[in-house]
């Protein structure tokens, strides 16, 4: 979905500053060898982090999910990685525009098997790309999104864990690529919308931003709790709730949104189209009040800064 993105010509490993295209890690590591880990993509403007404290909660809570402990200055030490990164990439002047991966890994074990040893050392590894535009399609013609045979079970414990077991989800993008289409739609086994492959997903129709609720199996995405706030303000009544397809194939308009990606218009479900086939106006609306907003988030527009000022 994503435009091409160029990596940085470096890597931050456990404090250290890498060639990009060194070995870095251990074979034994166990976020190689069972997606033992824990991730978060965040967008820096400028060398400025977006969202960098609900990135390193969520983070927090990834991995408390999974029982991996993190050092009490995980928070300080990926902050200061982020920017010794982006300064010897040159990522970070004001026309920097960088999509950066916090990785963290359980660490290595020299034994077999599942269950982690006593006292794992975890792997923090940074990484950071180039951003760029996504492909003019996109934006033009919106997105095609099939609906994944893989379904997303929101009885799971896993469920809402940014783990980096994402098969399922390498998995759906490759069902999408081979139908033809950008990105693709899991569903709850009784059919509800869940999310994209790694994006939430809205429908406006009426005065109504619709997205699915926390309880659809989806990630707590952070654009999605901006995009809810930034509704309210724009003149849209957000609502969260249980959709299904023909909510979403009957909309007026329809987008994704994550971090990295920004707000992408939707305009095809499985080949039907929706709303007038072309992106909405709200979407780009939206588009364009999240990229103000990582431009400058101090700015008026952002909502929750507006937010504040009007109390
Ligand atoms: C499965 C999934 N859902 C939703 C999102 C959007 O989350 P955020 O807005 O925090 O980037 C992502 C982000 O990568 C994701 O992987």
């Amino acid at each position: 979905m994503s435009g091409t993105e160029l990596a940085g010509r470096h890597v931050w490993i456990d404090g250290a500053l890498e060639p990009a295209d060194a070995r870095h890690l251990s074979a034994f590591d166990r976020g190689f060898q069972l997606g033992d880990g824990v991730f978060e993509t965040l967008r820096a403007r400028a060398g400025r982090p977006t969202e960098l404290a609900e990135h390193l909660a969520r983070l927090r809570r990834s991995a408390a999910g999974l029982d991996i402990e993190l050092s009490g200055s995980l928070e300080a030490d990926v902050t200061q990685g982020i920017a010794a990164l982006l300064a010897v990439d040159g990522l970070e002047g004001p026309a920097g525009d960088a999509s950066v991966r916090i990785t963290v890994s359980r660490g290595t074990s020299a034994g077999r098997g599942l269950l982690p040893p006593d006292r794992p050392i975890t792997t923090v590894v940074i990484q950071a790309w180039a951003v760029a535009p996504p492909p003019a399609g996109h934006l033009q013609r919106g997105l095609h999104l099939i609906v994944s045979a893989v379904r997303r079970d929101p009885e799971s414990p896993l469920v809402g864990l940014k783990t980096t077991s994402r098969a399922d989800y390498v998995y759906a993008r490759l069902e999408a690529r081979r139908a033809g289409g950008d990105d693709a739609l899991f569903l709850t086994p009784d059919g509800h919308l869940s999310e994209a492959t790694s994006a939430n997903i809205f429908l406006v129709r009426g005065g109504e931003l619709a997205t699915p609720a926390l309880e659809c199996a989806i990630l707590a995405g952070t654009t999605r709790t901006w995009i809810l706030r930034w509704a309210a303000g724009a003149g849209l009544r957000p609502v969260e709730g249980w959709l299904v397809t023909a909510d979403l194939a009957g909309a007026d308009e329809a987008f994704l949104c994550s971090s990295v990606a920004g707000v992408l218009p939707v305009t095809r479900l499985d080949g039907r189209v929706i709303g007038t086939g072309f992106p909405g106006r709200w979407t780009l609306r939206a588009r364009e009040a999240r990229e103000a907003f990582i431009r400058d988030p101090a700015g008026s527009r952002d909502p929750a800064a507006r937010g504040a000022e009007s109390a």
